[in-house]
């Protein structure tokens, strides 16, 4: 229940005792938002008497008579338009010249109420007002949420890229004093520490900007009839080095193409982490089995490793932004934290889903589900897998 303040301010004492009868036992029902309003309401007999009720207790809707003894109505909405206040104004007119009707829209009267008016004519102009305000609040509390989450992400962010510049800079720092010499032996290990942690910060950058490109809608997708089974075949092969260095083995399992209506550079980005993930976090001398297949009307990419596992525990904390599980096992393992919360958002762009089931020290499989997506703004397009 919520009790919404109505102030209602007119010269005739019948016109007031009128509007606080009807609005007493009044409920209005706003459903979606899983409210039931209740009123109450506060009597002025002029603008000047409002104002001051106003300023001492903050109202949610004014029903406002133009004609009033002393300061007009309009020239109240004046005042009260400089206030800045979360109040929805109604005019209650006897004649509304167009021209009243005109200065009181642009002074911020929500809406209007002829006299005479009904009981019935009364209670739908004031359950506008209170849906909107319903409404409106929702919108202020969605839009305030957001941004508490772009600040935490950018503070998160600027903690996470300003670690490896101040171990840049130390480095640089102890080259430039001279304190250990110009000993190749001794430079060299510092300058390959420095260029891992830039190789880190622009590893960070690219995800960032995926990230910011696939939230914000910005970058024109492309959907075209893709085989995953090259996909997946292209990103075992830009991470064949990493994986002979370690003496991983990869392999691929598709019979066949396996068709997906999809953007090229989305299934790259799932790909690409799928695979970097599971040899990253492999055992050496380990495997990497990636299956991918069509069943029905989804396309399901499964990403096998016989690596270092994850507990029940850590599985669930996946899938958001920076989320790294810290152990001894992942101590030296570089990452950002950024790549399984790029590749949630991407899967709910194809109406899919990611599951992870994992074993510590046994191993981590992902599989991750899509469906065919659909080129917007094209309706005329159809798809089709077959
Ligand atoms: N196959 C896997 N086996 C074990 N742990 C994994 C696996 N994949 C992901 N993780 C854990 O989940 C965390 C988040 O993975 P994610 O890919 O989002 O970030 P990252 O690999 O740390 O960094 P990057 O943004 O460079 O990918 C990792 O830090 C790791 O602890
Ligand atoms: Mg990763």
């Amino acid at each position: 229940m919520e009790l919404m303040k109505v102030l209602v301010v007119d010269d005739e004492l019948g016109i007031r005792t009128g509007v606080a009868r009807v609005l007493r036992g009044f409920i209005v029902q706003v459903p979606n938002f899983d409210k039931e309003i209740h009123f109450e309401t506060t009597e002025a007999e002029s603008a000047e008497q409002a104002l001051e009720i106003i300023r001492e207790t903050p109202q949610h809707i004014l029903l406002l008579d133009n004609k009033l003894p002393g300061m007009s109505g309009i020239e109240a909405l004046d005042i009260i338009s400089e206030m800045n206040l979360d109040m929805l104004t109604i005019m209650i007119t006897a004649y509304a010249s167009i021209e009243t009707a005109v200065r009181a829209t642009k002074q911020g009267a929500y809406d209007f109420l002829p006299k005479p008016f009904t009981p019935a004519d009364l209670k739908n102009t004031v359950r506008k007002a209170a849906e909107h305000l319903v409404v409106a609040r929702h919108a202020r509390e969605l839009a305030a949420e957001k941004r508490k989450v772009r600040f935490q992400f950018i503070s998160v962010l600027a903690h996470e890229l300003k670690a490896p510049l101040n171990a840049i800079e130390g480095y640089l720092q102890v080259l430039k004093d001279g304190s250990v010499g110009y000993d190749p032996k001794v430079v060299i290990p510092m300058v390959d520490r420095c260029l891992t942690r830039t190789e880190y910060m622009r590893k960070m950058i690219a995800d960032l900007l995926d990230l910011t490109r696939i939230e914000s809608g910005e970058r024109k997708r492309e959907i075209a009839n893709l085989d995953l089974a090259e996909v997946a075949r292209h990103a075992l092969d830009t991470f064949a080095p990493e994986a002979n260095a370690r003496n991983i083995t990869l392999q691929l399992h598709a019979d066949g193409p396996v068709p997906l209506w999809g953007d090229r550079s989305e299934m790259d980005i799932v790909l690409n982490n799928l695979v970097s993930n599971a040899i990253k976090y492999n055992r050496d001398n380990g495997r990497v089995d990636v299956t991918v297949e069509r069943r029905d009307a989804t396309a399901v990419i499964r990403v096998a490793d016989t690596g270092i596992g994850m507990s029940k525990a850590d599985c669930a904390k996946l899938f958001q932004e920076f989320v790294r599980i810290k152990n001894a096992r992942t101590k030296d393992i570089l990452g950002s934290g950024l790549g399984l919360s790029i590749l949630k958002k991407l899967t709910v762009m194809y109406n899919g889903d990611i599951q992870v089931e994992s074993e510590p020290d046994k191993g981590t499989t992902f599989t991750v589900i899509l469906r065919d997506a659909v080129q917007e703004h094209s309706p005329a397009e159809t798809v089709k897998t077959d």
